[in-house]
């Protein structure tokens, strides 16, 4: 394979005629336009008007992995907008005309545009020789001497922002969010169909012909007769009616068309994005475990529902709670790869990076685990005892003998209400320190974006624990009924908001974080 400086050498000066006849003569480099297997350098000086001080150009937009390593290199003056804007149409212009010549180079590869301001330092020249377009001899450039005189500032321009940004990833990252929303509609239907104790009434899993309910009045007696063999109805609803069986089927009915409505939508233009190329390869994996995922949801769903359907007449907590996290991944998951796509606007972060990424992906981990004992509460409608707050029969943390009461004591996590209540309290409060001293933290150490995101992330965790305190204290009369169903709704959409927003903070301080 020949070197990066052979094929450098080996460039075809006519490739690069139109820079030449830019307006403004711009000077450029194309770095690191890799692959996996090898990368190079290429540089041509093009005489540059001497107020071109265009210092770096964000590519990180890209999405593609190679593109990642120059995260937080790429800045431009701000008055400089302009400039930086028609670079990257000349740029646009001709990567394709490089592309035959080295396959690895893909549009939205690494670019860095170096105006030389101060005609001390021409770019990119090979010192052995003259170019062989300007027969001028310069040194070589010092690539950390560049990186070092870039400007920093918080964030790329819009003008680069928009003009950088790959199409493609663009598309991908706007279907992830459709894709996220859904899964999020998903779950307040889901939490709904179990408010309304509608989870069994479908006794049978049919993948594909389930999509069509009963539609004769015969099929709907048939499905209400099935219905009927259940404990559950011989238990809670002995006198049902077919109208009664017809709303509470309506809404399970409706949980389960939306899963395949997500399916679709999901697998289907993965495949022709995938199909047409159009997939950064660092995202074809992760898509590829969130259809997994997706998949493993629907047999987790049923394998919960079957745990309703024998001996006992409600769902079994522990499936309900890993059917709950399971949702909660994949949303999470889609809003992550979803982040990481198209344009991206880094943050500055003056000290501590390391702690705020740290804090924010510990937060990210504890709204998991906190979304996993809710749906425990739930399950067990452990949110229907101890109906006090800040104390749970008149103290803060209950006795050892109510808190361990079951034996062995680890059953206790799942099967006691009281204990699964204090636990999702806890981790409540805990959540709650974290996002508070990450907000701190990133108000006196961070920028933009990243400083936004830790004060969203309070105001949605305080939101939640306000409407969990609310969800939980009133249940007596008068609230008993449709407003604490509208409340338990509202937290768990909060929920899943919550941890939307702890991704998207985690994901940025992971990715888009330029320290200084
Ligand atoms: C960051 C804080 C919190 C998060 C992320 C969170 C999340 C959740 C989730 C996901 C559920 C399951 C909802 C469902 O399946 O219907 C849930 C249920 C519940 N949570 Fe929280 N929660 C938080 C704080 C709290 C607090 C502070 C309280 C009360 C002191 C509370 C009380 C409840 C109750 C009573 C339920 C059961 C509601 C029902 O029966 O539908 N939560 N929580």
């Amino acid at each position: 394979m020949a070197s990066p400086r052979a094929r450098q050498d080996r460039l075809d000066a006519s490739l690069f005629e139109d820079a030449l006849h830019a307006p403004d003569r711009i000077a450029f480099v194309v770095e690191q336009a890799a692959d996996r297997d090898h990368e190079f350098n290429v540089a041509l000086p093009v005489e540059a008007p001497p107020a071109c001080a265009l210092k770096r150009i964000d590519l990180l937009e890209t999405g593609f992995p190679e593109a990642q390593h120059m995260r937080g290199k790429v800045e431009a003056r701000r008055d400089l907008a302009d400039r930086a804007h028609r670079f990257i149409a000349l740029a646009r212009h001709l990567i394709p005309r490089l592309k035959p010549r080295y396959s690895n180079i893909r549009s939205g590869a690494v670019f860095s545009q170096i105006g030389p301001t101060r005609q001390r330092r021409p770019l990119g020249v090979d010192k052995r020789g003259p170019h062989p377009l300007t027969g001028r001899r310069h040194p070589p450039p010092n690539p950390r001497r560049l990186m070092e005189d870039w400007l920093h500032f918080p964030q790329p321009v819009p003008a680069i922002r928009h003009h950088a940004t790959e199409a493609n990833a663009r598309a991908v990252r706007n279907w992830l969010w459709i894709v996220a929303g859904l899964v999020f509609l998903m779950v307040i239907v889901g939490g709904a169909t179990r408010l309304t104790e509608s989870g069994l009434s479908i006794v049978q899993w049919k993948p594909v012909t389930g999509v069509l309910p009963p539609l004769s009045q015969q099929e709907w007696q048939e499905a209400f007769e099935a219905y009927k063999q259940i404990p559950q109805y011989r238990e809670l609803f002995p006198d049902m009616d077919v109208a009664g069986f017809k709303y509470i089927y309506a809404w399970e009915w409706a949980h389960r068309l939306l899963g395949r409505v997500i399916g679709v939508v999901f697998a289907v233009p993965l495949i022709w994005f995938w199909a047409t190329g159009r997939l950064p390869r660092s995202a074809k994996p992760k898509l590829v475990g969130i259809l997994a995922l997706g998949a493993l949801q629907g047999g987790v769903g049923w394998w919960m529902v079957a745990s309703g359907l024998v001996n006992r007449i409600e769902v079994a907590q522990e499936r309900l709670a890993i059917h709950l996290l399971l949702a909660a991944l994949i949303f999470s998951a889609c809003l992550w790869v979803a982040g990481g796509l198209g344009p991206r606007a880094v943050s500055l972060v003056h000290g501590g990076a390391g702690r705020l990424k740290a804090v924010a992906l510990t937060i990210l981990a504890f709204v998991f685990l906190q979304i996993f004992v809710g749906g425990l509460v739930a399950g067990l409608r452990a949110g229907l005892v101890n109906n006090t707050w800040p104390l749970m029969d008149g103290v803060f943390i209950p006795p050892a003998d109510v808190l361990w009461r079951l034996e062995p004591f680890w059953t206790n996590l799942v099967d006691n209400p009281v204990t699964v209540q204090f636990f999702h309290r806890m981790i409540a409060y805990l959540i709650f320190a974290l996002a508070l001293g990450h907000l701190l933290d990133a108000w006196m150490n961070a920028e933009g974006r990243a400083r936004r995101g830790a004060m969203i992330l309070f105001g949605h965790v305080l939101m939640q624990i306000a409407l969990g305190v609310a969800t939980l204290v009133l249940v007596e009369p008068p609230f008993a009924g449709d407003p604490h169903l509208a409340l338990a709704l509202a937290h768990q959409a909060i929920g899943m908001a919550v941890l939307g927003v702890a991704t998207l903070q985690a994901r940025r301080l992971v990715q888009d974080v330029i320290t200084n």
